[in-house]
């Protein structure tokens, strides 16, 4: 396979190529990162013009661009709609960064950056199998469709509104996805569950103005006390969640199901590693991995309100907030659960309070059958190129595009993630294991010649 030859020739080109795409900080949700959004959507339009992709183009949206290009040379081979995120998180909270964020830097054999898991050293992966089928055969054995979106971290709020208007462009035989994690290092994974994701935020007034605690306190409603009081009685004591009908329509897995997952490879030491907290604590009669990945949720992301900085202010706050989300299962409905979190928090609240509460998003889960014969080629395209053992597991992130894709064609969705659980994604020190990044490319190379033969 001499294409496996063109990609161990060009490892050190390659990383060196993932760098320079680390160092553009395509944060989407920061107005000011607007110009280093766009700067990224041409790194990767040029990018897959080189890789041999002539027509790839820059589609803008009131939000992010889009990158989309096509190589359709295989008039009897099946048609892959490749998917990935050219954003990436904010940085912060800056100082905890070993090396800066957007300095991609390789330590131990990892690469530390802003984006390297999630999701920029993914899509890479993917670029650089394709461009090696193509430099090495002439043309590609199968049909490529690309699309590679700006927004992923914020929603993919405008994705929505293309896939409804493009539908003939992005049809295909099937969606391949690397934007997941391996069950851990040396397992190779194939994803083929993820939750939805609802999220939330609430507002909760009292006073019309902040008040001195003195003058006031003892008399008057306060926010914060009220806010928090909710907020504790959204679980009980068994970390079930409380709204009322939250968990009606859930799917519970088959025993079958529950047998295959509780005995992957996966150790909860690890687990417990990776989190660092003095222990772990969630819903009762499940494990661990069954909490995470089928079980539906509720977590409050950030609360806020009154006096936060250096010292005393004796202050009664007019205000409190809160951002909530659910992580949903199937077959919740997440507009009904968006209702009945609401309806459940203004009965929580009482009368001397006004309340807010704004649906910020809304995603459906996904999960799937992997009885098409593209996911056995998936499986050996990893055993071959990492030497390992690859498995089926579901995961507990959410991408909106699969969902919609899914929904929209029906076709199989084949998530294959090359992060791992550890690796930092949304947090500080974000990084990929090289060895992840290169057996990446070639099982991804491996994989796209062996779909020719679908
Ligand atoms: N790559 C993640 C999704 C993911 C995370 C899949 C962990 C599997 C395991 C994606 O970039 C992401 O962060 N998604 C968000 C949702 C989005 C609507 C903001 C998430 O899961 O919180
Ligand atoms: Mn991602
Ligand atoms: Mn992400």
């Amino acid at each position: 396979m001499d294409f496996l030859e063109y990609i161990e020739n060009r490892s050190n080109e390659n990383l060196e190529e993932l760098k320079e795409f680390l160092r553009i900080p395509s944060v989407s949700t920061k107005s000011e990162h607007k110009a280093d959004i766009e700067r990224a959507a041409r790194w990767v339009a040029e990018r897959l013009r080189e890789a041999g992709f002539a027509n790839a183009e820059i589609v803008p949206t009131k939000m992010h661009p889009l990158v989309l290009a096509d190589s359709l040379e295989a008039p009897s081979g099946p048609t892959i709609l490749f998917y990935g995120h050219y954003d990436v998180q904010p940085a912060d909270p800056l100082e905890f960064w070993t090396s800066p964020a957007f300095e991609p830097s390789v330590r131990e054999g990892k690469l530390y950056a802003r984006g390297t898991a999630d999701d920029k050293g993914q899509v890479h992966i993917h670029l650089k199998a394709l461009e090696a089928l193509k430099k090495s055969k002439g043309k590609l054995p199968l049909n490529i469709k690309i699309i590679i979106e700006g927004e992923e971290e914020v929603g993919s709020v405008s994705l929505w509104d293309f896939v409804a208007r493009n539908k003939d462009r992005l049809k295909a035989d099937a969606l391949v996805v690397s934007d997941t994690s391996m069950l851990a290092r040396g397992v190779p994974s194939v994803t083929y569950g993820l939750r939805g994701l609802n999220y939330y935020q609430m507002e909760v007034t009292g006073p019309s103005q902040d008040l001195h605690s003195g003058t006031f306190g003892g008399a008057v409603p306060n926010p914060i006390t009220i806010l928090a009081e909710a907020i504790a009685k959204l679980h009980d004591k068994n970390f079930r969640v409380t709204v009322p009908g939250f968990y009606d329509a859930v799917a519970v897995p088959s025993a079958k199901e529950r047998k295959a997952i509780n005995s992957l490879p996966w150790k909860e030491s690890d687990f417990r590693k990776t989190v660092g907290a003095r222990g772990l604590c969630g819903e009762r009669n499940f494990t661990t991995i069954e909490r995470i990945w089928c079980r539906p949720t509720l977590e409050l992301n950030g609360i806020w309100g009154g006096y936060t900085e250096e010292g005393s202010k004796t202050v009664i706050p007019s205000k409190a907030f809160a951002k909530i989300s659910t992580r949903l299962v199937p077959h919740q409905d997440p507009e009904k659960i968006a209702k009945r979190l609401e309806q459940c928090l203004r009965k929580l609240l009482p009368k001397t309070v006004d309340f807010r509460f704004e649906v910020l998003s809304t995603g459906k889960p996904w999960v799937a059958p992997f009885t098409h014969p593209i996911f056995k080629m998936a499986i050996q395209a990893l055993e071959k190129g990492f030497g390992k053992k690859a498995v089926f597991i579901r995961e507990g992130g959410s991408i909106p595009f699969v969902t919609q894709m899914y929904d929209t064609f029906k076709v199989p969705c084949v998530l294959i993630g090359f992060g791992l659980p550890d690796e930092n994604a949304h947090a500080p020190d974000e990084h990929i294991l090289l060895e992840n990044y290169f057996a990446g490319i070639k099982s991804m190379a491996i994989f796209y010649s062996s779909l020719a033969q679908i």
